[in-house]
């Protein structure tokens, strides 16, 4: 198989939304059009029986929720597609950041009667941050929707991003009769009657056929669209690909997920427009995903996903080349050449064995302690090492303890492997036993993920205490003698379980103050060490 074809048909993308805005929903919908499930329905429901595949964890079912971000790949139209979902809580945006590190786009869905809300907010901040594509699915256009020229309005004033329609709806709600496709200058008529069990069929109308536009839409809907695209033509963006994918420029398109309205169009219009693979930087080598060997990074560790297996899954992005199970590979960070242990892909509910993979795939690969998020693994003659993938700083913490100490034993696991997937950072006093673990979140809500995964998969209760500390840093100096640091109480000298010293503090105010009663400390918000 050619390498270079199969990479270019690659296009690996993360969907973001607010909750409920209609991720899940369009996700469906694509594995629908792509043929990787039958039916609508067969992935989500959260009232019903069946949960969404990409909901693994059962506090996300019960809370309706994502927690964790998972990976599905499918085909469409001789792309092969690689969606990655992310969570929508603000509280999990660093499992987001981690996720986009691994998407070569972003596509974010906006309900269109609510436009952008908080978490659209935050989420878009974080895409902006890695510079990526994003492209704009306006949804629940069947339901009443604000004004499109107002949306299109609100992304622009509050994400600072041009926007580009590509399509135009006509009318919402009971209205909703359909979208104008600005390129081909033509409509798509809506027809409600199929509610999105199966593909929509499409009624294409041109705008220069108003006899038929009079009776599909209406008088009234009709002389509003040619007003609204008049209006359009004259005073929109310009439509720019390479504006697009300095994600300067987000093209926008309406639709009902639901329905299956303009959910197809999307996807071929999203799939032409987002990019293949990128070369990626590794330090001062920029890795070109054709010409070089195998190489990727890992953006994701989590454990017990199955909890029949009791397995732990690093997911590594692929950047380049082609991956083969047989192959030895070479672990950057622990400078061995190894094989990759059971390598998969997620198919919709399926996971399965893979042989082979491309620069562009996500594969999970069994993980027996070994990764690291961040690490790089590549062709022994590569010897290349991707950058870091930063940290944010917890803002949150609480002591936990474990109520019965004779399970000491699978707290410490629990914490331990909790932590290595990146979702928290513990720490413990100084030279003391681990019944007692300082925990450090950037989002409120880890702390009932942790408490309910160490119940559920560890079998440990826990008692929680919160504590008011809002800052950590790292004491980056290589010789230093803790017992003569000065530290007021109102600060809390700690030790990570790698044995670096770090302070908690409850405001910059002591911060600063510790600082200058500690002349020559040196204090970093992530640890560098
Ligand atoms: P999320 O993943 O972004 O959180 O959203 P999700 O797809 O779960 O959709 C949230 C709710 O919005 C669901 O209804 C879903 O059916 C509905 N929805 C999604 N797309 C559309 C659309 O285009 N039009 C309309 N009218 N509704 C849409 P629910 O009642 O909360 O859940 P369920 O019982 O349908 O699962």
């Amino acid at each position: 198989m050619n390498i270079e074809k199969e990479i270019n048909r690659r296009r690996t993308f993360a969907i973001i939304s607010h909750p409920d805005a209609g991720k899940t929903t369009l996700t469906e919908k694509f594995l629908l059009y792509g043929g990787a499930i039958q039916m609508a329905g067969a992935v989500k429901g959260k009232k019903h029986s069946k949960h969404a595949v990409s909901d693994w964890m059962e506090i996300e079912k019960q809370r309706g929720i994502s927690v964790t971000s998972s990976v599905m790949q499918f085909e469409y139209d001789n792309y092969c597609i690689n969606i990655l979902d992310t969570p929508g809580h603000q509280d999990f945006s660093e499992d987001t950041y981690r996720t986009l590190m691994a998407a070569d786009s972003a596509v974010m869905v906006i309900d269109g009667s609510r436009g952008i809300e908080p978490q659209t907010r935050k989420l878009f901040k974080v895409c902006a941050m890695r510079h990526i594509p994003i492209f704009t699915f306006i949804n629940k256009m069947d339901r009443e929707a604000k004004n499109p020229f107002d949306l299109m309005e609100e992304l622009e004033t509050e994400f600072g991003i041009g926007t580009y329609p590509v399509n135009w709806p006509i009318g919402s709600g009971d209205r909703f009769k359909g979208v104008y496709d600005r390129d081909k200058k033509h409509i798509l008529a809506f027809d409600n009657s199929e509610r999105g069990k199966k593909k929509a069929d499409k009624i294409e109308v041109s705008l220069d056929d108003p006899d038929t536009l009079y009776q599909l839409i209406g008088e009234e809907l009709t002389d509003q669209l040619i007003e609204d695209v008049e209006l359009l033509d004259g005073a929109s963006y310009e439509f720019d690909l390479n504006q697009v994918h300095h994600g300067q420029l987000t093209p926008v398109f309406f639709g009902s997920a639901l329905t299956n309205f303009g959910v197809e169009p999307f996807l071929q219009n999203f799939l032409k427009m987002t990019p293949s693979p990128l070369a990626r930087k590794a330090q001062d080598t920029i890795v070109d995903p054709v010409s070089s060997p195998f190489s990727a990074f890992v953006f994701k560790i989590q454990a017990n996903m199955n909890k029949a297996h009791r397995d732990r899954i690093a997911f590594m992005r692929i950047c380049s080349g082609r991956f083969d199970k047989d192959m030895n590979v070479y672990h950057v960070q622990r400078n061995k050449s190894m094989k990759l242990s059971q390598p998969q892909q997620m198919m919709a509910q399926d996971r399965e064995v893979i042989d082979e993979a491309y620069a562009g795939d996500i594969i999970g690969v069994f993980d027996p302690g070994i990764f690291s998020i961040g690490d790089t693994v590549c062709d022994p003659k590569m010897k290349i090492k991707f950058d870091n993938i930063p940290t944010f700083a917890p803002e949150h913490f609480e002591l936990i303890i474990q109520k019965d100490t004779l399970k000491r034993k699978q707290f410490v696991k629990g914490v331990s492997q909790i932590a290595q997937e990146g979702a928290i950072q513990i720490y413990q006093e100084p030279s003391t036993g681990v019944e007692k673990v300082y925990v450090g979140v950037v989002g409120v809500l880890q702390f009932e993920v942790l408490e309910y995964r160490l119940k559920q998969e560890y079998n440990v209760d826990i008692i929680r205490e919160p504590l008011s500390y809002q800052y950590v840093r790292w004491i980056q100096n290589e010789d230093i003698d803790i017992k003569s640091l000065k530290i007021s109480l109102d600060a809390k000298l700690l030790q990570d379980f790698r044995g670096n010293y770090l302070i908690l503090f409850n405001s910059t105010y002591t911060i600063k103050s510790i600082l200058d009663r500690n002349p020559g400390l040196i204090l970093a918000e992530v640890n560098t060490k």
